[in-house]
């Protein structure tokens, strides 16, 4: 399975959640789609500093192949074990954290976070030139604190479509920062129509916040063929998710969907079976079972 497969499921996925209002379901039965049980994301640091170490602990062990992000915290879950909140990554946070670097966020740090940035000198490209490494200056160094530091983990996709083993690959971008905002984000959150919306989050231009989170952390995130080889790259697409639930809340998104129907079926070969975009619409029935703590 390619890479990219991996990537545009993960934005298909993605692009599902914004895509249609919520609707009655008719793909699977009502009745067997109620939840057990609803559980709550956390933002990293509202989560127990306990739950942080076994959260990454469980990370650390998982097969990387598995990206869609709902399966892959089923699979902490399950095979994993991990009891906690699935964490998301709140970048606003820090983006509106005056005088204090994306750097020195809490999820940076070297204990009961991901590491930090990637340090100067300590990675070189195999080639100076590889056609598919459009940024090669976002690859700045090697992770070498924390849970991901070069000498405990090995990513095996990348640079570009090239398969080398390395280490995780990191370039903070501080500049982007002011893009991180609560303000920034409520403004492409004020956008009518998912069609304009899907194009404006991957718009660098108008700082789109999902190639802005991306550009942010550099090097492995800003590689589409290797990014989920990054750990952050999960709590990042589940912010993505919490604030397309909250958009599509919202009375504006009803006609904003022409090109796409509920019936639409997603295919994941050999993640998960087959859904259609109606069976995912609600957060709070299965195969979701969640809700975001603010
Ligand atoms: C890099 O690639 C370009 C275009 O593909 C080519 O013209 C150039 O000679 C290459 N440089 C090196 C050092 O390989
Ligand atoms: C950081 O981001 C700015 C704004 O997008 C860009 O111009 C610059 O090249 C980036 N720097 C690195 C090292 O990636
Ligand atoms: C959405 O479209 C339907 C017809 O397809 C129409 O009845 C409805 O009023 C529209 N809603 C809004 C909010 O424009
Ligand atoms: C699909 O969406 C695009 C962009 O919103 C629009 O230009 C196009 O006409 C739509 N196609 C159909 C078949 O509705
Ligand atoms: C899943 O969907 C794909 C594409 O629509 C289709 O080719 C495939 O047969 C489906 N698989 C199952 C098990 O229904």
């Amino acid at each position: 399975m390619s890479p990219f497969f991996h990537l545009s499921a993960i934005l298909l996925a993605f692009a599902l959640v914004c895509a249609a209002s919520p609707a009655p379901s008719s793909g699977v039965a009502e009745a067997a789609r109620k939840c057990k049980e609803i559980r709550v994301h956390k933002e990293w640091r509202d989560i127990s500093v306990k739950h942080r170490l076994a959260y990454i602990d469980a990370g650390q062990f998982l097969p990387w192949h598995r990206h869609f992000v709902n399966v892959y915290t089923k699979e902490l879950r399950d095979k994993c074990h991990y009891k906690g909140p699935i964490p998301f990554w709140d970048w606003a946070r820090d983006g509106d954290n005056e005088g204090v670097p994306i750097a020195k966020s809490p999820i940076f740090d070297p204990v009961t976070g991901f590491g930090g940035d990637g340090v100067l000198g300590t990675y070189t490209l195999p080639s100076p030139n590889i056609s598919t490494v459009t940024f090669p200056q976002s690859y700045r160094g090697c992770v070498l604190d924390g849970p991901f530091s070069a000498d405990k983990y090995t990513v095996h996709l990348g640079p570009g479509t090239l398969t080398t083993k390395h280490c995780l690959v990191r370039g903070i971008n501080e500049t982007l920062k002011h893009a991180m905002t609560t303000d920034v984000l409520e403004e492409q959150l004020r956008i009518k129509t998912f069609a304009e919306l899907r194009a404006t989050i991957d718009n660098p231009r108008a700082f789109g916040m999902h190639i802005t989170t991306h550009s942010a952390i550099g090097g492995e995130m800003k590689n589409v063929w290797s990014s989920p080889g990054e750990p952050l790259f999960f709590l990042s697409h589940m912010n993505l998710d919490r604030m397309c639930a909250s958009y599509i809340d919202g009375p504006s998104t009803v006609n904003g969907t022409d090109n796409v129907t509920l019936d639409f079926v997603m295919d994941f070969p050999r993640i998960s079976s087959n859904v259609t975009i109606r069976d995912v619409m609600d957060l709070t029935k299965e195969p979701n079972c969640y809700t975001f703590e603010y």
